[in-house]
């Protein structure tokens, strides 16, 4: 029987779009790995899926003011549609709100359940009287008792990255309305982890292929001793409670999400008219199980999933091997959504073809630390590589041989230089194929690049237009061994560059998939006499200006908008209207503001509130005194209202997708332009988007009519 590989690959959520993030901390690795196991003759089986429960798709719909069905619906059919264009070759590609997945997940808490490993506790959570519910973590907000950072979530804390437990936060806040959460008495389901200590180690023994970073990580989560966790949430978003009394919660997100590697196993089984048939990998003592994933998810699959199946039935398959990679940057600094820095997939999908993307994203992988998307070094490794070396020999080569011969010449009497370039296509391809099976993609795609760059080499030293006159027999041997190159380096690069190396078996004459044939044909002759077909360049130079992401001057994008708490507040001497401002801006220091606010607000009710500023508005003479800025506030004609931040002076306030560029000083009249306004749910928005300070929106000090401009 074929060795069988599974391979599961971390499930994205279905909140938002993939980004390059995403393609280099798992699914290129994976789907790279997966063509190779094929190609060498393994039964693989991989799967993966949209992640479509839990807080961040809630989080994500209440921002919409849409369903969160119709938000997971949304990004997985995009989700879906760029794995297939990126060429990530799925068995299957499913989803956590199906009801596939989700009756594997209740068959599995209820088993659990029965067995004594899933149990009830009564415990203290958050409950908002206002809102009259239980608060999920990412529903608090608070001070991180480690760092001070004021607007720590209940799970984590952003700012000093510790995990946290909602409990642990100075001056808890429900995030939806404001008030002060009470602690409640709730039941919950917990998961008994501390009970599969002994065999996590006893299980971890033999990994000694392990990347050391997982390994380590995953021992020092043991060390620090095992809790129990608990699996239910109050929130009416995921998968059922099969158990009595817990009508009212769902399982927690990463419970379900995990399960989904079998789910989709056994619903990949069922679609293929076989339903027994994913016991093939799970129930198969002989079978491998590898997991790809980024490093954040490293406990997940490392520590709780292995429980989970330990816990579930004593004979499935646990993991193999988890080489989890490090996070790819943009230009040395983190992807981050909110500050519009990310690349989108279904962006970069429109301005360049797939194989150039994966060849970057390959050599330039993650894997042993950070590494970043540069967009010159994209230029120059395309430039160079791509297109220099590999793109170039097999260019040459087969426009040369199908002018001069048009099928695959002989080989006659071989020289010394003939023998050693084959020799070194042999060992190349061993020490490829070493690095692959460990996981270890980069290294494996240096070496097979520089096998294609000998072969530029021998071609130049080879002359084969000069020898096409003096010795045609000569040049049909030097053109049959370069093709004989091409057809290995088609075939080694199969698993990096999928598109280009099918083209390239076309122009060699094959008419079935690259993907038919074994990684070991690298190695066999090519077929003499076999048609060639007339070649194009597999790939195209490219220039930086092309490239580099066009800087879309969205206007907002030249404002410097600014948290300030207001200092003082008196009356302007020469108007009725007026009251002039002293501000804190933060590292804009302080400011004075001449605003227009004496009919709508008292001194006092001004005084010490953090508001909303432009910071780099053209200073500007009101009735003699200089305002040096202007304050926001939304205006229906009957009602204003003060914008208020909940944050620092000096944060910056940003709507997503728009990068913070300020101009020097914008004038009033550019600034008028860019409309601010109220939308229906009393959100403050610009051209849809919701004006923010890191992750918290900007709010409204009292209710105006939808459609008030900010001025
Ligand atoms: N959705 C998670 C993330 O993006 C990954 C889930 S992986 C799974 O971080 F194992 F839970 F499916
Ligand atoms: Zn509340």
């Amino acid at each position: 029987m074929k060795e069988k590989i599974f391979i599961g690959v971390a499930w994205p959520y279905a909140n938002g779009s993939l980004h390059l993030g995403h393609l280099a901390g798992c699914y290129l690795p994976a789907d790279i790995f997966a063509r190779f196991c094929r190609m060498n003759g393994k039964d693989v089986l991989m799967v993966s899926g949209s992640d479509e429960h839990g807080t961040p798709i809630t989080i994500t719909a209440e921002k919409e003011g849409v369903s969160p069905q119709e938000i997971a619906d949304r990004f997985h059919k995009e989700h879906k549609e760029n794995m297939e264009q990126l060429g990530i070759s799925f068995d299957l590609f499913t989803r956590t709100s199906g009801d596939f997945h989700k009756n594997v997940v209740k068959d599995v808490v209820r088993k659990l359940y029965e067995k004594g490993f899933i149990y009830e506790k009564e415990t203290e959570a958050f409950y908002c009287e206002n809102c009259k519910r239980f608060l999920p973590d990412r529903y608090i907000e608070g001070t991180c008792p480690y760092c001070g950072y004021e607007h720590a979530r209940g799970d984590q804390c952003d700012e000093c990255g510790k995990l946290l437990d909602p409990k642990d936060l100075i001056n808890p806040k429900c995030k939806i309305c404001g008030n002060e959460p009470v602690l409640k008495n709730t039941k919950h389901l917990f998961f008994a982890l501390s009970r599969f200590e002994d065999k996590l180690l006893e299980w971890m023994k033999d990994k000694h292929h392990w990347r050391s970073n997982v390994k380590k990580f995953t021992e020092n989560w043991i060390k620090r001793g095992l809790k129990d966790r608990a699996i239910t949430r109050d929130i009416s978003w995921g998968v059922e409670v099969p158990i009595k009394g817990f009508e009212d919660k769902r399982i927690y997100v990463w419970f379900d999400a995990v399960i989904g590697y079998l789910s989709a196993s056994m619903e990949w089984a069922e679609k293929t008219g076989e339903p027994e048939k994913w016991k093939e990998w799970w129930k198969n003592r002989d079978a491998k199980h590898y997991y790809f994933l980024a490093k954040d998810n490293i406990p997940f699959h490392t520590i709780i999933w292995p429980s989970i199946l330990m816990g579930y039935d004593e004979e499935l398959s646990l993991p193999y091997d988890v080489p989890a990679n490090e996070y790819l940057r943009l230009e040395g600094e983190q992807f981050s959504k909110s500050r519009g820095l990310a690349i989108w997939i279904p962006d970069i999908l429109k301005r360049f073809d797939v194989d150039p993307i994966r060849y970057y994203l390959s050599v330039n992988m993650p894997e042993q630390r950070d590494s970043n998307w540069r967009w010159n070094d994209f230029v120059s490794k395309n430039n160079d590589e791509l297109v220099g070396i590999y793109g170039n020999l097999v260019h040459r080569v087969l426009t040369f041989s199908w002018k001069n011969f048009g099928r695959v010449p002989p080989a006659e009497e071989l020289d010394d230089m003939d023998r050693e370039l084959l020799d070194t296509i042999e060992r190349t391809m061993k020490t490829a194929r070493a690095e692959l099976e460990k996981c270890s993609f980069k290294k494996a795609l240096r070496e097979i690049i520089s096998l294609a760059q000998k072969g530029n080499a021998y071609f130049a030293h080879k002359k084969p237009w000069e020898s096409i006159k003096a010795d045609r027999e000569k040049c049909a041997t030097t053109m049959h061994i370069c093709l004989r190159l091409v057809k290995a380096l088609a075939i080694m690069l199969a698993p990096f560059l999928p598109f280009s190396s099918e083209k390239v078996w076309k122009y060699l004459g094959y008419r079935d998939s690259i993907f038919s044939h074994s990684w070991d044909e690298a190695l066999s002759d090519i077929e003499e006499g076999m048609e060639l077909k007339k070649p194009e360049p597999l790939f195209r130079k490219l220039s930086l200006e092309e490239v580099m992401p066009e800087k879309e001057e969205d206007p907002f994008s030249s404002l410097d908008i600014r948290v300030a708490k207001v200092l003082e507040v008196r009356d302007h001497p020469n108007a009725d209207k007026l009251y002039v401002l002293k501000v804190d801006v933060g590292e804009k220091g302080e400011r004075t503001i001449v605003a227009g606010l004496k009919k709508h607000y008292s001194k006092e009710e001004i005084k010490g509130k953090k508001i909303i500023m432009v910071a780099n508005l053209k200073p500007a003479k009101l009735r003699g005194i200089e305002s040096q800025g202007m304050l926001l506030a939304a205006d229906d004609g009957k009602n204003v209202s003060l914008l208020l931040a909940d944050g620092k002076p000096g944060d910056i306030v940003r709507v997503e997708g728009v990068e913070h560029s300020p101009k020097d000083v914008v004038d009033i009249d550019e600034f008028r332009k860019i409309k601010i306004s109220v939308d229906e749910n009393g959100r403050v928005v610009y051209e849809g988007k919701i004006l923010m300070i890191k992750d918290r929106p900007v709010k409204l000090d009292r209710k105006v009519e939808k459609g008030a401009r900010v001025l």
